[in-house]
């Protein structure tokens, strides 16, 4: 008999190589590689690799897919444009959106090769260029110039050499390169899910990430992590903590960053975000979001038994490298294309069409239609 479970809760949907998310035991895995490993001892590239070929790169293959990665930046002229003329107060994860659709159009460059390798080529051109278009919609709607494209450093390097003009500090790239690797992949989330259900009718990949990158928007997924800077602003100070809080959950309104669909324990994610955090607050002498986000934790956890999520820490993260909100889910969404073509390819590679069951819940079928004038 057909089981319903609203928002597809404990339904396994398919298979998958790339990550597994032990909510049980707070277990992360890429690849079978525990997160924990990973975080500190290798490069998103490195990850990127991990995740596209199922192994970990040696020296020649990560220079191969560095390479591939650096010299697929460049933008087409139409997407440039677009960017330039987008409001210039668009919501950047719209811009990114729009843009990673339009990249669709320039794609007559790779037309008849054989599919598989067009989807490779494919896949390391978006993953190179989200990066590109997100920094690009920031320097644009500030008024300034667009640096040019350089090939000599990797994804996070770059990504922060765009925003801000200037050569990357090895302490920013190194923290940024870590979150990116802890956001890469993670099982069938709601953004991965919906690229994998989106390139399960045949459509092209760019339709799959343009899917994925309206999914991740959403407060309830990636666009979390904005909001928790947004509560942090709000609340203000550590003294005004409690009662906020304690108010929102009398309102029965949910914390940003908190809880977990799969989760039941730790996100394995938030505690290497959390060192992070709290080593860069320090550094800029703004302990006081750290001691913030440590109170909130605490009282969610006593009274709902919930835990932070990944989006709670990496929010102070990436607001003490001195990166502007509304660019935390765009980052988030760079990281983690990474694992949406990834999963793209594993779902072209043996595919089969996503049509779930409804349970109908509506009126009992046998009504007559009644003339409009008499209704
Ligand atoms: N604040 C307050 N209460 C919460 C929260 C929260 N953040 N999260 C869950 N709850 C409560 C719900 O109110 C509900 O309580 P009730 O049973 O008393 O009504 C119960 O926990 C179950 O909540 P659901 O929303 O049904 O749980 P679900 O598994 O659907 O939600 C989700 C998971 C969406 C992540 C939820 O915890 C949430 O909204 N968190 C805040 C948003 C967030 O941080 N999202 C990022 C998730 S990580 C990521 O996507 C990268």
């Amino acid at each position: 008999m057909a089981v319903t479970s609203r928002g597809l809760e404990g339904i396994v949907a398919s298979t998958t190589r790339l990550s597994d998310v032990r909510g049980d035991i707070g277990q992360l895995i890429y690849a079978g590689y525990d997160i924990n490993e990973l975080a500190s001892k290798v490069s998103f590239e490195e990850v990127i690799h991990l995740l596209w070929h199922d192994r970990l790169p040696n020296r020649s293959e990560l220079k191969f897919m560095e390479e591939q990665l650096r010299t697929s930046r460049e933008l087409p002229e139409g997407v440039i444009e677009f960017i330039q003329h987008a409001p210039k107060d668009a919501l950047p994860i719209d811009v990114l959106r729009t843009a990673v659709s339009m990249l669709g159009l320039y794609d007559q460059d790779l037309i008849g090769e054989d599919p598989l390798d067009l989807n490779r080529a494919r896949a390391k051109s978006i993953t190179a260029k989200v990066g590109v278009i997100v920094a690009y919609f920031h320097r644009i709607r500030q008024g300034k110039s667009l640096p040019p494209i350089r090939t000599d450093l990797g994804e996070a390097a770059h990504f922060l050499y765009l925003i801000t003009g200037e050569e990357p500090g090895p302490e920013a790239v190194k923290t940024l390169d870590t979150a990116y690797v802890l956001h890469a992949d993670h099982g069938f989330n709601a953004s991965t899910f919906s690229a994998r259900v989106t390139v399960s009718t045949l459509t092209d990949m760019y339709s799959a990430v343009t899917s994925a990158v309206g999914t991740l928007k959403g407060p309830l997924h990636g666009g979390a992590n904005e909001e928790v800077i947004h509560m942090l602003q709000e609340i203000g100070s550590i003294e005004n903590v409690d009662a906020w809080i304690h108010e929102k959950l009398r309102q029965k309104q949910k914390i940003m960053g908190i809880g977990h669909r799969v989760y039941k324990v730790l996100d394995p994610r938030a505690p290497h975000l959390k060192a992070m955090a709290i080593k860069l607050t320090e550094e800029l002498g703004e302990s006081k979001w750290i001691a913030m986000s440590e109170r909130i934790a605490e009282i969610m956890f006593k009274e709902k038994g919930l835990n932070a999520n990944v989006d709670f820490y990496s929010a102070t993260v990436y607001y003490s490298l001195g990166i502007p909100t509304d660019l935390f889910t765009p980052i988030f969404a760079i990281a983690r294309t990474a694992g949406w073509v990834g999963h793209v390819l594993e779902q072209l590679s043996d595919n089969r069409l996503f049509r779930p069951s409804s349970e109908y819940v509506g009126h009992t079928p046998g009504k007559k239609v009644v003339p409009i004038d008499q209704r």
